[in-house]
């Protein structure tokens, strides 16, 4: 029997069974809401009262064109095989709500040469939405943007299906659904564990997929940051999320208004640290809700990982 075909069965009928359920399943076990009604209201009224502000088209300028930000990370624990190594970050690209969105991904992605691609989840906006009218063709002209060496790996976001998984295979992803890749070289690897979305949809085999990762230098990919203690007791070296926008809709100084999450709220943007582990919020390329942002901007990020050189001193 094909162990991970088999897994991957037994994943797609939970997450069939957790996707129907309107109350979402979380680590910490409470009995939560997936939405409020009332969320829908406040944001058509921040609409409506942005639409009337001088800032209205700062905020859609912000929402509707990705940046490229180039962000170095050093390590003591990466190869020196890996020294200098790239890999392109994206997040929350929503696809199916800022309709110039795909195309100005691939326009900032041409110039772009990678050895690795990455993506978080939340391809869509509308849960429960087309996947396949609204997704699958901006996905595959993005798939065609990414110039990479050793592939594109994905997990998927609370906005998603499970039913994407498949199509998104066929057009070269590699999905990581509680399941860890190695990239190899030279003598040295690098592990890349991609988590399912646990903001909606946990389970126990997060945990084990994490606690079943081999040694070496260790990257997490996970939808949100809420799983920072649990990455780090595992010996992550580096953990790559999303799913806050970086708070999209911010007062000066980035001050988020509201955060979709339960814990980790600290780490809700950019680059961070805990316990020795670097993690990295990306501010998500999409937006949800509302085509606006305000004190963030839709990110496309670049990393380079390097070796820390022993100055001598
Ligand atoms: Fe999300």
């Amino acid at each position: 029997m094909d162990i991970k075909k088999e897994n991957r069965r037994l994943w797609a009928v939970n997450r069939a069974i957790m996707e129907s359920d309107p109350m979402r399943r979380t680590l910490t076990n409470k009995k939560l809401r997936k939405k409020f009604f009332w969320f829908g209201f406040l944001i058509k009224g921040f609409e409506v009262a942005a639409r009337l502000s001088p800032f209205y088209q700062k905020g859609k300028k912000n929402a509707a064109n990705p940046f490229i930000n180039q962000v170095d990370l050093v390590f003591d624990s990466l190869p020196p095989a890996f020294d200098g190594y790239s890999i392109l970050h994206m997040t929350d690209l929503h696809l199916d709500f800022i309709p110039e969105i795909t195309r100005r991904i691939c326009e900032q992605l041409r110039s772009v040469k990678v050895d690795l691609c990455v993506m978080t989840g939340d391809y869509s906006n509308r849960i429960g939405g087309d996947y396949y009218k609204d997704i699958l063709a901006p996905m595959e002209q993005i798939v065609s943007a990414v110039q990479h060496r050793d592939g594109i790996f994905a997990t998927l976001g609370n906005h998603d299906t499970f039913k994407m998984v498949g199509p998104f295979e066929d057009m070269g992803i590699n999905m990581l659904i509680n399941e860890t890749c190695d990239i190899i070289r030279e003598d040295s690897k690098i592990c890349v564990t991609g988590l399912d979305d646990p903001h909606y949809y946990y389970t126990k085999e997060m945990k084990t997929a994490l606690e079943k990762s081999d040694i070496g230098f260790k990257i997490a990919l996970v939808h949100t940051p809420a799983l920072y203690d649990m990455v780090r007791d595992n010996g992550y070296d580096l953990y790559l999320t999303g799913h806050t926008h970086g708070g999209q809709i911010c007062l000066p100084g980035g001050i988020p208004l509201i955060l979709h999450l339960d814990r980790g709220h600290k780490y809700y943007r950019g680059k961070w640290n805990y316990d020795g582990m670097t993690g990295y919020t990306g501010q998500g390329v999409g937006s949800v809700g509302i085509a606006l942002r305000y004190y963030t901007r839709s990110e496309i990020t670049l990393f380079t990982l390097k070796t820390r050189k022993d100055t001598g001193s």
